[in-house]
């Protein structure tokens, strides 16, 4: 209602710039443009927008000063709180997606997640990289393409996952081998890798701290659907980061960090059973794009 006098706000529009923001704006355009000053004026201005939109109550805006700190309080050397509530908010995986969109064709990148290990000793085409034996066999065999459908052959791919339990070797170091779930082939020259482990579960994000209370105030969950994670280099084409789902997962619809992707879901499919015991395969394509101009080829923040 621009221009008229309708009550005590007479422009509460959520687009409006409030006088708090220009002068802001002309204090920065008066130090000069840089990324920094470019990134502060929109996010005052976003801020200031939200704040005409929302109206909070002096009340509010404490409880929001405090969530924060609670952020900042649970966030330390093993667990980085401010990550999760950007997890949980889609910031991360869009984010991911400006960075490393991919052509047609080519799997689609997502972020790497806290659980990645670089110092995984090679393992050899068809090893079993369960170290413990435990939970349903489940036999993977993929390729390693180009966008052409050739198979890059000698690239390398890692992998890592969670075990039956929805738990990686790195959060429970004493109740699993060290690089459990963890393997880094070289794949032949046909581009082919295969390897043997178990089937992952899906798991919950940490739900004690701050972020999980605010998620479960707003009646949102915090599952993770089952996924094996991918890394795959080879000369001349980006690096490859992603997941590939359970597409049978209940909770493939609703993973709380915004990475699943119909190019990403697979059936895990069953086998007949081996010995009486339940096993499972999986078979997949992951196609790589060329290296292109002023890409790393490296995934972003994790
Ligand atoms: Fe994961």
């Amino acid at each position: 209602m621009h221009g008229q006098h309708d009550g005590p706000h007479e422009d509460d529009s959520a687009d409006a710039v409030s006088a708090q923001a220009k002068e802001f704006s002309r204090r920065l355009t008066a130090m000069g443009q840089s990324r920094l000053a470019a990134a502060a004026q929109a996010t005052v201005g976003g801020l200031h927008a939200l704040i005409a939109e929302l109206r909070p109550s002096g009340d509010e805006f404490r409880l929001a000063i405090d969530f924060l700190t609670e952020v900042g309080h649970y966030a330390d050397a093993r667990r980085q709180e401010w990550v999760l509530f950007a997890d949980v908010l889609g910031v991360s995986s869009l984010i991911e997606d400006q960075n490393n969109p991919r052509p047609a064709g080519a799997t689609p990148n997502t972020v790497a997640g806290p659980f990645y290990r670089s110092d995984v000793p090679e393992t050899p085409l068809g090893a079993n990289i369960s170290r413990d034996g435990k939970g349903e066999a489940l036999d993977v065999a993929g390729r390693v393409l180009d966008l052409d459908g050739h198979g890059l052959g000698g690239a390398t791919v890692e992998v890592w996952q969670a075990n039956s339990e929805g738990r990686y070797e790195n959060q429970e170091p004493d109740r699993q081998p060290e690089f459990n779930l963890r393997g880094r082939f070289r794949a032949d020259a046909q581009g082919r890798f295969h390897f043997r482990t178990v089937k992952p579960k899906g798991y919950t994000l940490p739900a004690d701290g701050p972020v999980g209370q605010l998620m479960s105030a707003l009646g949102l969950g915090l599952e993770r659907p089952a996924h094996i994670h991918f890394r795959v280099s080879a000369e001349g084409f980006e690096t490859l980061t992603t997941h590939i789902f359970d597409q049978s997962d209940p909770a493939i619809g609703r993973d709380a960090i915004f990475g699943v992707k119909p190019e990403l879901m697979a059936e895990f499919r069953a086998l007949p059973p081996d010995g009486g015991k339940r096993k499972c395969a999986l078979d997949l394509n992951l196609v790589l794009c060329p290296q292109r101009q002023g890409k790393t080829g490296t995934s972003g923040r994790r």
